[in-house]
């Protein structure tokens, strides 16, 4: 699960700064319809709430490619939830492909937002629902809930791999600096760090589920 994920449409407050304006205007679109991202909207964003964990869609983009494109994933053996700074959740359908251009990604998780969901034959591909973090946790009912950080107990991405079963939520941040909100860290059964330093989140994803496939996949 990733959780926290800097990912939400530009808010209200920030959809007449004129950074804003000139990104819609660039993209074709209204400043309501487009992604909250740093390096457009930088000028934008100073001093809102909560900013270092805002404004990165790039970030989700690289850990739903990591998550979502390897064999644990296509053999249904893993489950991605994203649960944004905004209190959204996106679920994803096992046959989804995700576009490998972030421009793409970006048209589509924009789209995703306007309809709630993303529909081919029937399935929803994609679909969003307001909903925080507890009542996810609430609906997916795991056995533990793993939170991983640079500041957890040392363990090990083969430690976490071989204690994790099909019943276990692995909670990785989708932000690119800070820590986990209280109201987050207070669902973990434990928090774990798989690394001296601070990585990543895709780095993170990639090597714990290649870890799991190792064990889980013969
Ligand atoms: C860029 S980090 C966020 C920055 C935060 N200062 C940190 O190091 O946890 C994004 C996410 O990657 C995961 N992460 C990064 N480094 C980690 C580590 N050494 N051990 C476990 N998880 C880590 C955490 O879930 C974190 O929320």
């Amino acid at each position: 699960m990733i959780v926290e994920s800097a990912l939400e449409l530009i808010p209200k407050e920030l959809q007449k700064h004129n950074s804003v304006l000139a990104s819609a205007k660039r993209f074709g679109k209204k400043p309501s319809e487009i992604l909250l991202d740093v390096s457009w909207h930088f000028a934008a964003m100073k001093g809102i709430k909560n900013e270092i964990k805002r404004g990165r869609p790039d970030l989700i983009h690289f850990c739903l490619l990591e998550a979502c494109s390897i064999p644990i994933y296509f053999e249904n053996k893993l489950e991605v939830f994203v649960h944004t700074v905004d209190d959204k959740v996106i679920f994803l359908d096992k046959s989804v492909r995700l576009p490998k251009s972030y421009h793409r990604f970006a048209g589509l998780i924009e789209k995703l937002y306007s309809e709630g969901k993303i529909e081919e034959d029937g399935i929803n591909l994609l679909e969003i629902k307001k909903m925080d973090f507890e009542s996810l946790i609430k609906k997916i009912n795991p056995a533990q809930v793993i939170g991983l950080s640079s500041k957890g107990i040392s363990s090990s991405y083969q430690q976490l791999a071989a204690e994790a079963n099909s019943d276990t939520c692995i909670v990785v941040g989708g932000f690119a600096k800070g820590q986990f909100s209280d109201k987050t860290a207070k669902h973990f059964d434990k928090t774990i760090s798989v690394d001296k330093n601070p990585l990543e989140a895709h780095i993170i994803i990639s090597r714990i589920l290649y870890e799991l496939e190792k064990r889980i996949i013969t």
